[in-house]
């Protein structure tokens, strides 16, 4: 089938280009290359584009002329969203908006959704449901989950059908090493941790050690890129088929504190990196853990990868690719 794919070049969303172009389909990827990379695309054609610029989006559809869209194209950093949050509402939520508006208006009716758990902001229990009330703590939650609720209405108004997936923390590299983050500024802590341990930062930040968790640092789900993938191509085939618009949470339902995660870095790597702690980081909620039964049993999601040190070795041996590819380059 033919799907356009916004945001195609850039980490996750390269990751599923690949899992979709396995599966034989025509992709065309939408990426205005602020994080994403022309090299990341290896299936499909590739067009240089922004979600603002309407114009271009609706000659790129009226001539694609796609059956599906999937959705990654966003800003997604928390910090940076309490510090700049018009520039998360209008590329997450008017950048969306325009999407649907052209969707609507040549007529395709099927979306698989990037959504992310920060629109559960502090969750009253975790395992955190779908069901739980949407309460986002930072505006990137809140731009996200505005998205979700203009989704909804749309289904209601139109024969438009949606899977919103709600990422928990998305880490680790192409088990082949041939994808992985490549973003200029990481700020996620393992990228941020493993890139201490190859010395490009002189130590890791750990962000706030007065949490109400057993170590007092901050606990997320770290899932890897590749079964966050199967999920997407799961999702498609769902609404292929006529499922039903679905909101569900990826992740694998158990967490680890930063501590955790640090010293599985350290162990991975071999390497006793310079850790120093600090005060807590705004935006972020003390816990965040999925429980995924709904993908699990509707889409039959069965990840592969749910081991952390697993995830930390696909990403420490993309680092290692990286600054390779960087030295040859220089
Ligand atoms: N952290 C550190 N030091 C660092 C980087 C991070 O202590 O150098 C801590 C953070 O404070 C947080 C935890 O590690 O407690 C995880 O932080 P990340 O930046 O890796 O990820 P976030 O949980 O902030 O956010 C990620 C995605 C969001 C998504 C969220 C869902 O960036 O898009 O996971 O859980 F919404």
């Amino acid at each position: 089938m033919k799907i356009l794919v916004t945001g195609g070049a850039g980490y996750i969303g390269s990751h599923v280009v690949k899992a979709l172009g396995l599966e034989g389909h025509d992709l065309l990827v939408y990426d205005n290359l602020s994080t994403g990379h022309e090299w990341a695309v290896m299936y499909g054609t590739l067009v240089k584009g922004d979600l603002a610029d309407r114009v271009l989006l609706e000659k790129v559809f009226r001539e694609f002329r796609p059956d599906a869209v999937i959705n990654f194209a966003a800003s997604i950093q928390v910090e940076e969203s309490v510090r700049r949050p018009l520039a998360y509402y209008g590329n997450n939520t008017v950048g969306t908006l325009n999407l649907l508006d052209v969707m609507v208006r040549t007529g395709v009716r099927c979306l698989v959704h990037s959504s992310t758990a920060a629109v559960y902001g502090i969750p009253e229990a975790v395992p955190v449901s779908e069901t739980a009330p949407l309460a986002p703590i930072n505006p990137y939650g809140s731009s996200k989950a505005m998205v979700e609720r203009i989704l909804a209405d749309l289904s209601l108004a139109e024969d438009f059908r949606y899977v919103a997936i709600r990422y928990f923390n998305v880490a680790g590299a192409d088990v082949a090493c041939r994808l992985g983050q490549a973003y200029r500024e990481p700020t996620h802590l393992i990228t941020r941790a493993l890139k201490t341990a190859h010395g490009r930062y002189g130590r890791l930040q750990v962000f706030g050690t007065d949490y109400p968790t057993a170590d007092g640092t901050c606990i997320r789900d770290y899932i890897h890129v590749d079964d966050l993938s199967a999920a997407h191509v799961l999702a498609f085939n769902y609404l292929a088929e006529g499922g039903a618009s679905e909101v569900v949470n990826c992740g694998y339902g158990h967490g680890f504190s930063v501590r955790e995660v640090i010293e599985a870095a350290k162990h991975v790597t071999g390497i006793d990196f310079s850790v120093e702690e600090t005060g807590r980081r705004p935006g972020d909620p003390p816990a965040l853990i999925a429980d995924s039964s709904r993908l699990r049993t509707l889409l039959k999601w069965e990840p592969q990868y749910d081991d952390l040190d697993f995830i930390i070795r696909t990403a420490w041996e993309w680092e290692l690719t990286l600054k390779r590819r960087e030295s040859c380059a220089a």
